[in-house]
């Protein structure tokens, strides 16, 4: 797709549609953006007439008199609520409806009410969302004739000022990496566990290494075994996909800090033995959104040329019932050397990650990140908008609640209290991997994990509720929504 940038007024777009944004206030009809709109009287009275009220995605098509040409005005919803993040939204709706219609190009406004910060800044949030918004899964299907054609070629961006072109194109590209990363997330997410194995993840791994010259060491299943990281084999034993132990490291010269990356990358999560209950089951090909993540973070920082060693930590595998596999009440040794009860063998993701914290222990992080879809218990919680937060660590909460305010993948902490560890202690282990009552299920995980992170600066992400979603929203079709991606890029580029 072709994102150009100009500067002055809208003008005509060939094949395309102008967008306006429109604030929702008191009385109607909504006030037109950017300003200069306000002089097409033409324009006013047919929102005017329209009862568009301006409602936060609200959509109105106008086609004008004379010529042809399409406006749609998008609701940004109440001046005072102005944010990036409902600019982001007015991109993907605006470029959502314009593709519905069938028009290939449409042209938006960068822009300059108060409280949204520089050009720069508003530029990218509003490609982000143009890209993020416009994204599809469309690998596996043929598309039927009614939905062919729809696609759009080139969006234009019009600045207020010539002297703020050159820094939003800058913006357009890094929003375009962003995206681009996102969309690598997103397609692992939606693929099916029956083509996105711990093997393909292995492969994509190996394709990112190559493209970017990053490092990578993969382990297969057979040396995991003898390597000791008894808790991605317990797991694995049950598949006959062989899992995968993945390390991809970016260092740039003169890194500033180092940043480890863990991914829960269960392909599918059955349960095991302890299986889960049919219903919505085949929604657990997600359960490698953690390991998508990384990833999709992997690409964009090397893409980005951060400053900054990154180094991704996946434990890909299924986790499936069969005379292989483990079963409640048996004992593994993890990496650490710690010993674990199964209890519950769905309760896979804290053995998996046991392994990679106390891996990411060699390269002496100065920030350690697990993202994993970790416990129903976070989407009872949290529901979909908010990341599940654990760490013990004050100045990292703070940097990552700041990453999640600007991205709106939004974190909510939870707390780590000693007081929660002892249901994790079992009568013949150094660990049992549930705990009897259920009760905070979120947090016990947490401490489970926390075991085997110690002396790194660490931080725990439940993205259980927030890695898939079942309703289109603004700028996420449904399905996969490739969190964590956004969140971690922020996380790095504010660290200084
Ligand atoms: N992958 C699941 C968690 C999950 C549930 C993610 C729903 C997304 C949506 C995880 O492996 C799991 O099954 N956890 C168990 C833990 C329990 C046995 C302590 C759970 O949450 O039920
Ligand atoms: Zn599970
Ligand atoms: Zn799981």
């Amino acid at each position: 797709m072709r994102i150009t940038v100009r500067s002055g007024r809208m003008g005509r777009v060939r094949g395309g549609v102008q967008v306006f944004a429109a604030l929702e206030g008191e009385q109607r009809p909504a006030r037109l953006l950017p300003d200069s709109t306000a002089r097409d009287q033409e324009l006013k009275r047919l929102v005017a007439g329209s009862g568009f009220r301006g409602a936060p995605n609200e959509v109105l098509f106008l086609p004008r008199s004379g010529g042809g040409q399409w406006v749609i005005v998008v609701g940004l919803g109440k001046e005072k609520e102005l944010s990036l993040e409902r600019v982001r939204q007015f991109g993907g709706t605006a470029a959502r409806a314009v593709r519905a219609r069938r028009f290939k190009a449409l042209a938006v406004p960068v822009l300059r009410e108060r409280g949204l910060g520089t050009p720069a800044a508003v530029a990218q949030a509003l490609v982000e969302g143009v890209l993020l918004g416009l994204y599809q899964y469309t690998k596996l299907k043929r598309v039927p004739k009614s939905e062919q054609g729809k696609r759009i070629d080139a969006v234009t961006l019009v600045v207020e000022r010539a002297g703020d072109v050159a820094a939003a194109k800058r913006a357009v590209e890094k929003a375009r990496v962003i995206a681009e990363a996102v969309a690598l997330a997103r397609d692992l997410i939606n693929g099916p566990s029956n083509i996105v194995t711990p093997t393909y993840l292995a492969h994509q791994a190996r394709a990112l290494a190559k493209q970017f010259r990053l490092k990578s060491r993969i382990i297969p299943f057979a040396q995991l075994k003898r390597l000791g990281f008894g808790g991605i084999v317990g797991v694995a034993q049950g598949s006959n996909h062989p899992a995968q132990f993945i390390v991809l490291e970016y260092t740039p010269s003169r890194a500033k800090a180092t940043f480890a990356l863990c991914g829960k990358g269960i392909t599918f999560d059955s349960g095991g033995i302890s299986i889960k209950p049919s219903a919505k089951m085949e929604q657990m090909k997600y359960d490698m959104s953690g390991a998508a993540a990384v990833l999709g973070t992997l690409k964009a920082a090397a893409t980005l040329k951060l400053p900054y060693r990154v180094v991704g930590i996946i434990a890909a595998t299924e986790n499936l019932p069969s005379g292989t596999a483990q079963k409640p009440g048996d004992v593994l040794k993890t990496l650490s050397g710690k010993t674990v009860e199964v209890l519950n063998t769905d309760a896979e993701g804290r053995l998996v990650l046991a392994d990679c914290l106390h891996y990411a222990k060699r390269y002496k992080p100065d920030c350690c990140v697990d993202l994993a879809t970790l416990t129903g218990a976070c989407v009872v919680a949290l529901g979909g908008e908010a990341i599940g937060l654990m760490t013990k660590d004050e100045k990292l909460a703070a940097r990552i609640s700041q990453a999640g305010k600007t991205t709106y993948e939004r974190v909510w902490r939870l707390p780590l209290w000693g007081e929660y560890g002892p249901a994790l202690k079992s009568d013949i282990a150094d660990l049992r991997n549930v705990t009897n009552t259920g009760e905070a299920g979120t947090i016990t995980a947490g401490k489970f994990l926390e075991e085997f992170a110690e002396g790194l600066p660490w931080a725990h992400l439940d993205i259980a509720g927030t890695a898939w979603i079942e309703k289109d929203k603004p700028y996420i079709p449904k399905g996969a929504v490739g969190i964590g991606v956004r969140l971690l890029v922020k996380l790095m580029e504010n660290w200084k």
